[in-house]
């Protein structure tokens, strides 16, 4: 769907906006609702609000999250042989906290790298007029850093791809499985509110599960994310060589898609609520569902990455030596910092918050030995 006509509207309550646009077209898919309530360019959530406010995701629990990925960016860089110049380009960039983080980090522990690298930061929601002010604001060095408008074109990237809790928030399609038939849940407007249209599932949906093999079990909800074996192609043909690191809610297809998950993924956050109704605060609450990781593998294979691994962020962060720093005794006066770290190292791999995200690392035209080895 084009959204330029349905830009300028500051004075127009987005979903106003969005009811009108059904009246005049017929129920919507649930993806392009998701990207009119996310991504709208007036008033799209992660447009005009503070995500921080409703949800909590890593590099903003501590600098230690963004000091463990630099680790790791050492290790790729290594296996590249250290070249002179390296590329880190971050997609779903958001507030930058990471990037300045990693920067920060690599500065003081690996000047080498730190003069090699080339930090480019992206996002769907930064204006190139903005992008200045917004360097400035995370307080990274501007000789280190540029901002892109999407993905750069085939075979540009020698370093490394990285993002984190990007996948699960590009808009998806909803499915459910009633009475032995697979329907599409488009989204009308009927009595001043939003409802669930269901529609036959067209043949892009039915290729999907073809592929994998699976189908949501009978009664069940669950969402199909096309945008992210698209995105996964596109980073794979920019890299030219290195790695793509990928840090997301997810699970593989066969629990993604199992028989007992009812109510499918889809979550909304507000103010550090979950929810499950998408119609809610239309624009003002975040919209996501766990990425199917075995099509993103796949996708990835197809357009030529090697899969090194998938993992929990827990064990990643642990074999790339998060806890390290707890060992060292803190000095009377660093204190409250140890216990601040200590307190974030349990938040980053606790297996029922933060540690279950998964951590996916493919590969293309890298030596072949373990990633997370030769980060020390
Ligand atoms: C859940 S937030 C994560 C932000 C940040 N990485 C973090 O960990 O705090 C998802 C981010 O992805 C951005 N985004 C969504 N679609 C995108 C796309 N196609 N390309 C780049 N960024 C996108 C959103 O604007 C948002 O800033």
């Amino acid at each position: 769907m084009g959204h330029s006509d349905l830009g300028a509207t500051h004075n127009v309550l987005l979903r106003d906006i969005i009811s009108q646009h059904i009246s005049h077209t017929g129920p919507i898919t649930f993806s392009d609702f998701m990207a009119l309530a996310l991504y709208h360019p007036d008033q799209g959530y992660y447009v005009r609000c503070d995500p921080s406010l409703d949800y909590h995701s890593s590099p903003n629990v501590h600098p230690v999250f963004g000091a463990t990925i630099a680790r790791q960016l050492a290790g790729f860089w290594r296996q590249l042989g250290e070249p002179s110049r390296f590329d880190v380009f971050e997609a779903g960039a958001g507030n930058g906290r990471l990037a300045s983080d990693i920067l920060r980090h690599l500065r003081l522990a690996e000047p080498a790298l730190y003069e090699a690298i080339g930090y480019t930061l992206q996002d769907a929601t930064y204006r190139q007029t903005e992008a200045v002010n917004f360097i400035d604001a995370a307080g990274l060095p501007a000789d280190k850093v540029m901002v892109a408008s999407g993905l750069p074109e085939t075979d540009t990237i020698e370093g490394c791809i990285l993002s984190n809790e990007l996948l699960d928030a590009l808009p998806f399609h909803r499915v459910r499985r009633r009475d032995g038939r697979l329907y599409e849940v488009r989204v009308g407007y009927q009595h001043d509110r939003f409802v669930d249209a269901e529609v036959d599932a067209g043949p892009k949906i039915d290729a999907y599960f073809t592929a994998l093999g699976i189908e949501p079990g009978e009664g069940c909800d669950a969402e199909v994310c096309l945008a992210a074996s698209e995105w996964i192609g596109a980073a794979a043909r920019a890299l030219r060589r290195g790695h793509l690191l990928t840090l997301d809610y997810g699970y593989e297809a066969s629990a993604l898609y199992a028989p007992w998950r009812k109510a499918g993924t889809l979550l909304t956050f507000y103010r550090h609520t979950s929810g499950d109704d998408p119609y809610a605060r239309v624009g003002r609450q975040d919209i996501t569902a766990s990425v199917d990781f075995t099509t993103v593998m796949r996708a990835g294979e197809a357009s030529g990455l090697r899969t090194l691994g998938l993992t929990t962020q827990a064990e990643y962060l642990g074999a790339l030596g998060i806890g390290e720093g707890l060992t060292r005794r803190p000095a009377a006066d660093g204190l409250e910092a140890y216990y601040a770290l200590r307190r974030s190292v349990i938040e980053l791999t606790d297996p029922s918050g933060l540690g279950r995200i998964r951590v996916l690392l493919q590969a293309k035209d890298v030596p072949e030995i373990s990633a997370v080895a030769a980060a020390g």
